[in-house]
């Protein structure tokens, strides 16, 4: 199969780096072919701008209309939107590697989304969730959450689970344009996590991914 891995950290030396590191290795090990959109490295930019577009429609300016607006002019999109929507198209398995931010993921994350799962590439009128224009991709988030795993329960101080944390990202975005999504991998308290308990973390990760593949009962049931 053909995977796409979108990895949200500037920092070697970090659990983030080191789940996609994993995740690459797991995956190619695997006979997967892997590709990896490294964002800060790429100087991928957050930011939805005007010059996304190769030309605007005119008048009031829509960045969803326009996205549209360039997909029925072939995909005339800027190069680096262009870049990742072939990456997506040639993908079967999307895998997000990223941190938690304030619930959420770093804006870089957060601008890919909002720039590549453009209007006519990933969705369009009546073509979400089950009818999205991704259907028969996967997608799965790899987070590492500073936070301690006490803090994720509904009782706890977040008043909810990594999953319905999630949820936003899962459902409002992964399966809105078609994915069918995964039950994501969350790390928790991944500055605290002494050598053994790291190891044991990145050991239960190398499992799921082992069985990425294989396992239907890890996919999420909307
Ligand atoms: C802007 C920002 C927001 C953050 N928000 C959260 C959060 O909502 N929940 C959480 O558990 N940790 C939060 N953190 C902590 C990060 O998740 C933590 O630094 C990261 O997972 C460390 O992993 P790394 O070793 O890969 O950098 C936040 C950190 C930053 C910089």
């Amino acid at each position: 199969m053909n995977v796409l891995i979108v990895y949200a950290h500037h920092e070697p030396g970090s659990f983030t780096a080191a789940m996609k590191n994993l995740a690459a290795q797991e995956l190619t090990q695997q006979r997967h072919d892997v590709v990896v959109s490294d964002l800060y490295a790429q100087g991928f930019s957050a930011l939805a701008q005007k010059w996304d577009f190769v030309t605007t429609s005119g008048g009031h300016f829509n960045y969803m209309l326009e996205q549209k607006h360039a997909t029925n002019l072939d995909l005339a999109f800027s190069p680096d939107i262009l870049s990742e929507i072939s990456k997506i198209r040639t993908a079967d398995i999307v895998v997000f590697v990223t941190p938690l931010w304030w619930f959420s993921v770093p804006a870089i994350l957060k601008g890919w989304f909002d720039r590549v799962l453009a209007m006519g590439v990933a969705y369009d009128g009546g073509r979400i969730y089950e009818n999205g224009l991704l259907r028969g991709k996967q997608a799965m988030l790899l987070v590492a959450a500073g936070h301690p795993a006490e803090y994720f329960r509904e009782e706890g101080r977040h008043k909810a689970t990594a999953l319905q944390i999630l949820h936003p990202i899962n459902h409002g975005i992964l399966a809105f344009c078609g994915f069918d999504v995964h039950e994501p991998f969350v790390a928790l308290n991944v500055m605290g996590l002494g050598t053994a308990a790291r190891a044991k973390t990145l050991n239960d990760l190398g499992f799921r991914l082992q069985h990425l593949t294989d396992s239907p009962q890890w996919l999420i049931k909307y």
